[in-house]
């Protein structure tokens, strides 16, 4: 075979395999309706007709302002996504912002549509995240100003700051809209609950302490 067929062999094959993929999904599901009058959105959302389109379409203010922390985590996410900034949309990008206060925690979450890159801008954080099983490696580190560090798409992640001062990061998320599962949330605070024999088998505890999770405040989380 000559040096031009391999070429055109090896083009082909990367061709078709990008051919051969479905888009990702751009939010948890994407039910197909017949009716178009019963749709909400396509994979993302509807795109405005471009002739429409002002600079206010990709603009978003407030990032220079620090989020509440004054809750029973002592952080707060600020999110400019998708929901947000609607000149992101099919883009695959958004960013957040994330207070913390002194020793306030980002809690164990995930985000099933994106890889993060955080930057510390202000503080000292613990972080890191767990690999899949069977590992369950936990792979973490204590960042101080100007650190970067990456949390893998679909991992399970926290921030913790471990300073006496308030801290401050800016991410980055390979998504418009990257999601956010907050474990505990889900698991304990799920909208109806999830059953207490599944719960007490799934973490080897009492139902009783299943109760008492459940009862807990879990608030929304950006
Ligand atoms: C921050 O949130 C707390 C609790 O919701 C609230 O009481 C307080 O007024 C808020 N502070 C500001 C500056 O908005």
């Amino acid at each position: 075979m000559g040096s031009h067929q391999l070429v055109a062999l090896v083009l082909f094959a990367v061709t078709s395999f990008v051919l051969a993929s479905d888009p990702s999904p751009l939010q948890d599901f994407c039910v197909a309706v017949d009716e178009p009058h019963n749709a909400l959105f396509v994979n993302g959302k509807f795109c405005k007709n471009p002739a429409l389109v002002t600079a206010d379409d990709f603009t978003l203010g407030g990032f220079n302002i620090p989020g509440n922390t004054s809750n029973q985590l002592g952080s707060f996410v600020t999110p400019a996504n998708v929901n947000q900034l609607p000149g992101l949309n099919t883009l695959g990008i958004s960013l957040v912002r994330i207070d913390y206060a002194p020793y306030g925690l980002n809690p164990p979450h995930t985000h099933p549509r994106a890889t993060e890159a955080l930057v510390v801008l202000k503080g000292t954080l613990y972080v890191g995240f767990v690999t899949s099983n069977p590992d369950n490696r936990l792979i973490a580190k204590v960042l101080n100003e100007g650190d970067v560090y990456t949390f893998p798409e679909g991992l399970i992640h926290f921030q913790f700051n471990i300073g006496k001062t308030d801290a401050v990061a800016f991410a980055g998320l390979g998504s418009q809209n990257p999601g956010v599962i907050t474990i505990a949330n889900a698991v304990f605070g799920s909208d109806p609950r999830i059953s207490d024999v599944v719960l007490a088998k799934a973490f080897q505890i009492d139902e009783k302490l299943v109760d008492y999770l459940q009862a807990q405040f879990w608030p929304y989380i950006n």
